[in-house]
């Protein structure tokens, strides 16, 4: 390590991966990046990629995501996936499976670009979205459209461990050829008679979520504990039934897109300072990530939302709400999450 400080010192102000990745973008001393090794566009609107990551890659807890950093036009962009591996697959191996969103930027660039050999950012899984070590007695698995994948890693990895309770996987997509890793679903309920799977396809059989169909497919949910991920309106409609039930504790979320509450127009008046850079911008009443990147500057961030936490700056001074609890913060020199925080009059933050 004494070496590598050395090394470090004498490439400063570049550490010594930004020379490495000139010559081999897979050889780095600290950074992790990631080789794709296979791409699968077959099933239409979703892009599966294989990932060999370099020697830093550390595994990750079933649920867990990983934040990818690609590339475009000069600019990196970061963004959140949870891999839809088991946490037991030994192979060195990350397997994602994106949703091609019509006008998004990263998915709709690695569909268009991605291919065998390509490097990417990668970050180590985090997040606190995964099985309880101690395995619940009963597990109930509930996703819609791309927010499979944490549930899958979920499943694969129970059916991994032999787990002998009982499994409900309930899935809602828009049609059969649109569910990925359809055929595995079937084949590990297949051969786990404790694993069942249950798909749904709302706008064909018009069966969405409620209380009478949970308590058909999952008559033990209030023993269970409930892992769910999908779009906003399946999220709604389990947390309602969940909270009627008072049974909010044992359901566990993931989002990939924020509910935010609305910021109050009466907040928004002064200007941000964003003085490490020397540039002040009027409040416009967005979070200060959209401030900033308005006023011309790219923090960095990844998965918008507060849960990645890489865009987090210090606020030297002035007041913010959490966009996601509503709560005003005021203490000076705080390290804060610009993605998920608006100013509320006149704030200072270092970047
Ligand atoms: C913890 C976490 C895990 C995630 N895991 C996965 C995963 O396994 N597979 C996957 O496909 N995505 C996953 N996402 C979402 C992913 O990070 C990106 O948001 C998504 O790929 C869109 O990025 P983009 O650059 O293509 O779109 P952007 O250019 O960022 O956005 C384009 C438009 O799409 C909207 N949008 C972005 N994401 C969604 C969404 N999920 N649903 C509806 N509208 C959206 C935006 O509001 C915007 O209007 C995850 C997100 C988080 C926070
Ligand atoms: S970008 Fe992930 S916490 Fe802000």
């Amino acid at each position: 390590m004494a070496l590598l400080d050395l090394v470090q010192t004498l490439t400063t102000p570049h550490p010594v991966d930004r020379y490495l990745e000139l010559v081999r973008p897979m050889l780095t001393v600290r950074d992790m990046r990631a080789r794709i090794v296979g791409v699968d566009r077959s099933v239409p609107g979703t892009l599966s990629l294989s990932l060999r990551p370099t020697r830093q890659w550390d595994g990750l807890l079933s649920g867990q995501f990983v934040q990818l950093g690609v590339v475009i036009d000069g600019v990196r962009h970061t963004r959140c996936y949870s891999p839809v591996n088991s946490q037991h697959d030994r192979r060195r191996r990350l397997d994602l499976t994106l949703r091609v969103h019509p006008h998004g930027l990263v998915s709709r660039h690695l569909h268009e670009h991605a291919e065998p050999g390509m490097v990417l950012d990668l970050a180590p899984a985090s997040g606190v979205f995964h099985l309880p070590p101690q395995r619940p007695d009963r597990v109930l698995l509930i996703s819609g459209g791309s927010g499979i994948t944490p549930v899958l890693s979920m499943m694969r990895t129970l059916a991994d461990e032999d787990y002998s309770g009982e499994v409900m996987f309930l899935h809602y997509a828009r049609s059969p050829e649109l569910v990925p890793h359809r055929s595995e679903l079937a084949a590990i309920a297949a051969a786990h008679p404790n694993i069942s799977v249950e798909l749904r396809y709302p706008e064909r059989d018009g069966r969405g979520f409620d209380h009478e169909e949970l308590v058909r497919v999952a008559p033990w949910f209030a023993e269970a504990q409930t892992f769910l991920c999908g779009p906003p309106p399946l999220m709604e409609s389990v947390r309602e039934v969940f909270t009627t039930e008072g049974l909010s504790e044992r359901l566990h979320t993931e989002e990939f897109v924020a509910t935010t509450t609305p910021v109050d127009t009466a907040e928004v008046h002064g200007s941000t300072t964003f003085s490490a850079s020397g540039v002040t911008a009027e409040n416009a009443g967005t979070s200060l990530l959209e401030q900033a990147e308005a006023a011309g500057l790219s923090p960095e961030y990844g998965c918008r939302m507060g849960i990645c936490f890489s865009c987090t700056s210090v606020r030297r001074s002035g007041c913010t709400r959490n966009l996601r609890t509503g709560d005003l913060e005021t203490d000076p020199d705080q390290p804060i999450q610009l993605c998920v925080q608006a100013a509320v009059g006149d704030v200072d933050i270092e970047i």
